[in-house]
């Protein structure tokens, strides 16, 4: 059949956009106390921006839809995503909401907790989103994670998948999720926490971590990428391989499931396999950790063939 679509995009990222402020210090507070930190960030941040960007940064070309508020802080987000080559004109502004925000607290080893207020990003519906269906339809990858209203990333991953796009979930921040939604995705991407909110297995090895992408896989998804303790697990009808994690200098993981799901989503576009696809982005998440800040330590092609080319070289 001939594909009369018009797919002049890569990516389109239909997500949630934050204001990050972020800490860094030597621990992080348990509840009940306070410490001191040592360096402040303020940037921007938000799962579905910082993948925009993480994507445009390795060269694709790529769309944003999402919602912001009429205050200044959403002016500079939308503003930064024009900055790094995203296309923004979809994004949507809400008067009666703030653009959210994230609190992030990062401590020596590059550990994260992150809290946000996501304001805007929990007022885009599925009807805004139906509108956008144009847009949608010109991406040969839709993009989405879980920052918005479900009926909203509902209804992109099924125009997505109806349009002729691979979907991608990261189903992050975690909840459960309906089949019917499973269903619509070819690559779900959970973490090892989000993976067990997910499927009910408790992800801390490779074995569980394949007993819950066969869970995910069973439930309709194409494909999962399970994070686990020490790497990630590919899991197909095809396909199974274990990638471990790179051996980085961690400053901050926050932002690493961003560059991983931005990497994967780049590589699909390009119609590399999903094999090698996933190799690319689990050195693109490791690159991100060796920098501070969600959206700022987003890395570069360039960066992340560079150490590709290192860790084979060790
Ligand atoms: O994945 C990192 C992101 O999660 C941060 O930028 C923060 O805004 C939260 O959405």
């Amino acid at each position: 059949m001939v594909d009369v679509r018009q797919v002049d995009l890569d990516v389109v990222v239909i997500g949630g956009a934050n204001t990050d402020y972020l800490i860094r210090g030597a621990v992080l507070p348990k509840p009940g106390s306070t410490v001191d930190g040592q360096e402040f960030q303020e940037g921007p941040g938000g799962k579905g921006a910082n993948q925009a960007v993480g994507a445009a940064r390795l060269g694709a070309r790529v769309a944003f839809l999402g919602k912001v508020g009429t205050d200044a802080r959403g002016k500079a987000l939308l503003e930064r995503l024009g900055a790094e080559g995203v296309e923004a004109s979809a994004a949507l502004r809400e008067a009666d909401a703030p653009t959210g925000v994230a609190l992030v607290m990062v401590d020596a080893e590059g550990e994260k907790q992150i809290m946000t207020a996501p304001g805007a990003n929990h007022r885009l519906s599925a009807d805004e989103v139906a509108r956008a269906s144009e847009l949608i339809a010109r991406a040969r990858v839709v993009l989405l994670q879980l920052e918005l209203p479900l009926p909203a990333v509902e209804a992109a991953a099924r125009l997505g998948r109806a349009a002729g796009a691979t979907v991608v979930l990261d189903p992050a921040p975690a909840r459960e999720l309906p089949e019917e939604l499973l269903r619509d995705v070819h690559v779900i991407r959970p973490n090892a926490a989000e993976a067990e909110v997910l499927t009910g297995v408790r992800v801390d090895d490779a074995a569980s971590a394949k007993r819950a992408g066969e869970n995910l896989l069973r439930r309709g998804a194409g494909a999962a990428i399970v994070g686990a303790p020490g790497g990630n697990l590919l899991l197909s009808p095809e396909a199974e391989l274990w990638l471990p994690q790179l051996e980085v200098r961690v400053v901050d993981a926050t932002g690493a499931g961003d560059a991983f799901a931005a990497a994967l989503a780049v590589c699909l576009a390009r119609g590399e396999g999903l094999l090698h696809a996933a190799r690319f982005a689990n050195v693109a998440a490791a690159m991100k950790t060796t920098k501070l800040g969600a959206q700022a330590g987003l890395p570069r092609r360039e960066e992340v063939e560079q150490l590709a080319r290192s860790s084979r070289a060790r």
